[in-house]
């Protein structure tokens, strides 16, 4: 098997160093020489992998790019946007995969979520293809929660209702956030711990606080503590935000459907921190038994927890506090609704850092070695 040379760039950044420690768990390192590439600090100390120090290399050198079996980014698209084209142009014919968005609605790409769609992944390796794409962590995490369905072509349409992360956003609203919550928290300070104090004058501290141009708001532009943002990314059409567009386009990439299945719903930023979570309203072809329906959500692959309709099991398992910082991907509140017997309701909830953007890019790396 030939040892690749594989290049990492945005290494640092939230989703790279989410990937550093899934790779450093798995001794994905020791399988390959690596090589860490910065935009800003060539000639300083790389990370330590395997106890040998590294050095880091000019993310924008071509010599060096171009001596490379395989790139991974989480620098971002315009890091892409630079490099990219270029690169291929020059007659680089290594592996190119990438956490951004800029190539992945591209012909010349697949998208990445190997537990759901390893079939078109090696088809498009066979064909020769290179440029291997994280899909958007929000249609991944539902995906990978509702494989079942989707693999068994039972879902006319669907209807996510989601609830995402601040991580989403970028490490420095996760900051924000969390400096918000300091702040609005301290506003009523005094009248937390005094039985007098009446409800609406903590009320009214606290919204006087969250309207207050002293809150930070440098990055979300908007209260997001206490709060909740109905819109993600920018307007694409007819008052659909992108992150809402992503949903039925992504999804019938990745699937490789003939038939695209139809799905829209509306995206929301919640003060959760790094699980998105989704409420999915479903349309199925069929009436089909709920158990027969719970089964194919669980047997689709070992990450899925189906977490049963109760109170205590949801409120205890079905929470982004429950999921983050794990592979596991809950799916839960599963029922028929009342509206009539082929409407399916489920929740769903998914690391945004690890389902979402770093795990199916080192998995994507694991095939190519394997492929060898
Ligand atoms: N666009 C996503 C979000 C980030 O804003 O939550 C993950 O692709």
């Amino acid at each position: 098997m030939k040892r690749l040379r594989v290049g990492f760039a945005g290494y640092r950044g939230m989703v790279g160093s989410v990937l550093m420690e899934r790779m450093r768990s798995e001794n994905d390192f020791s399988g390959i020489d690596a090589v860490f590439l910065s935009t800003s600090k060539a000639g300083q100390p790389g990370p330590v992998i395997n106890g040998q120090t590294t050095v880091l290399e000019d993310a924008y050198n071509r010599d060096i790019l171009n001596n490379l079996d395989v790139i991974i980014t989480c620098q971002g698209s315009n890091y892409t946007k630079k490099i990219h084209a270029d690169l291929r142009t020059g007659g680089w014919n290594g592996y190119w995969i990438d956490a951004a968005s800029e190539l992945r609605m591209k012909d010349s790409s697949v998208l990445l979520l190997d537990p759901v769609n390893r079939e078109q992944i090696n088809a498009a390796l066979s064909s020769g293809m290179k440029d291997l794409i994280g899909a958007n962590c929000t249609v991944s995490t539902m995906l990978m929660s509702l494989a079942g369905l989707f693999k068994n072509d039972v879902i006319e349409w669907a209807n996510p209702s989601t609830y995402q992360a601040v991580s989403g956003a970028g490490a420095k609203h996760v900051i924000e956030l969390l400096q918000q919550m300091k702040v609005v928290g301290l506003a009523a300070d005094d009248m937390l711990n005094d039985p007098s104090a009446s409800l609406a004058s903590i009320d009214k501290q606290v919204s006087d606080q969250l309207r207050s141009p002293s809150l930070p708001t440098e990055f979300f532009g908007y209260p997001i503590a206490g709060n909740i943002l109905p819109w993600i990314d920018k307007e694409v059409r007819g008052g659909q935000s992108r992150e809402e567009w992503k949903a039925a386009a992504e999804t019938n990439k990745i699937l490789g459907t003939k038939q695209p299945v139809a799905i829209d719903g509306t995206c929301v930023r919640v003060g959760s921190l790094r699980s998105h979570a989704q409420a999915v309203t479903m349309k199925l072809k069929r009436d089909i038994p709920l158990e027969e329906i719970e089964s194919m959500i669980s047997s689709a692959h070992e990450w899925v927890n189906l977490v049963s309709n109760t109170r205590e099991a949801t409120l205890e398992q079905l929470t982004p506090v429950a999921v983050s910082g794990t592979l596991q991907i809950a799916v839960g509140r599963v029922r028929k609704l009342s509206i009539g017997p082929e409407y399916l309701s489920a929740f769903v909830v998914g690391d945004q850092l690890l389902w979402g953007a770093a795990e199916p890019l080192r998995r994507a790396l694991k095939i190519i070695i394997n492929r060898q």
